[in-house]
């Protein structure tokens, strides 16, 4: 039994067609009705439009996956938090690892980031994750520590309850290496540890998520946890059948 409201997150990345994702969604959403708690979509920006269209009168929310730490100005090629509001974005991820290692997203530019969006009213989706040379030196810990403390002392403790955290080992994200159960409850209670040490009532209440190849056959066994509230769903989530199964995995 989840305490916290269950969070299912498509995180679709740079994928897709306008054509394909009339397809995608024309799929997911008849099968979505009973699916308890959350569920939340984060298409490529240019198809946020019309994902507002595609998600009217369905449950399922909207999100972004990438966002600029900026309220507005000459900075080309950005989009900025109040923009993703003006389309009625609930969610934003910030920190995913691909954004952390590919475009060199900084700790502090990840928590200015985490504050930009919470200013304009959107929730963020704070993504936190070891490499695997990390977890094989056992600093899985200390990495995630880090990763947290940064947002923390810019943001706050109490800014975390208006947010997600998620933990995406970063050997799990589209490698088809899960996280074992016990790996995953045993980081994502560290994180709750982590934040409880600053505040008790934020700890419990914050929605921890988990992320790295979550597939229908073993969504379940993650998702009943005691500290999982739920999943980011990358390359299972382009495929509505593969996705709607893993939604149905929530007790
Ligand atoms: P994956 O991606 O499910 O394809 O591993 C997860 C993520 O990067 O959010």
């Amino acid at each position: 039994m989840l305490k916290r409201q269950s969070l299912i997150v498509a995180n679709w990345k740079m994928n897709g067609s306008l054509d394909s994702i009339r397809r995608l969604v024309g799929a997911i959403v008849p099968g979505i009705k009973d699916v308890p708690g959350e569920v939340l979509i984060c298409p490529p920006f240019v198809y946020i439009a019309e994902l507002v269209k595609l998600l009217e009168k369905t449950t399922i929310r909207l999100g972004a996956q990438n966002v600029s730490q900026m309220e507005s100005g000459a900075f080309t090629g950005e989009i900025a938090p109040p923009m993703l509001k003006d389309l009625a974005c609930e969610y934003v991820i910030v920190g995913h690892s691909e954004r952390r290692m590919l475009y060199n997203e900084s700790a502090t530019q990840i928590a200015r980031k985490f504050v930009a969006v919470q200013a304009s009213g959107i929730i963020p989706i704070l993504c936190v994750g070891e490499l695997l040379e990390d977890r094989n030196a056992r600093g899985t810990e200390a990495v995630i520590a880090k990763q947290l403390d940064t947002v923390i002392e810019v943001a706050g403790i109490k800014a975390f309850r208006q947010a997600v955290i998620a933990y995406e080992p970063v050997w799990a994200i589209g490698t088809g290496k899960t996280a074992l159960p016990e790996q995953a409850q045993e980081v994502h209670e560290f994180i709750r540890l982590r934040l409880a040490r600053h505040d008790h009532k934020t700890a419990d209440s914050v929605r921890i998520i988990y992320g790295g190849s979550i597939k229908a056959d073993n969504a379940e066994q993650l998702f009943e946890l005691a500290d999982v509230d739920g999943g980011l769903i990358g390359g299972a989530s382009l495929v509505a059948k593969e996705f709607l199964a893993i939604c149905h995995s929530v007790r």
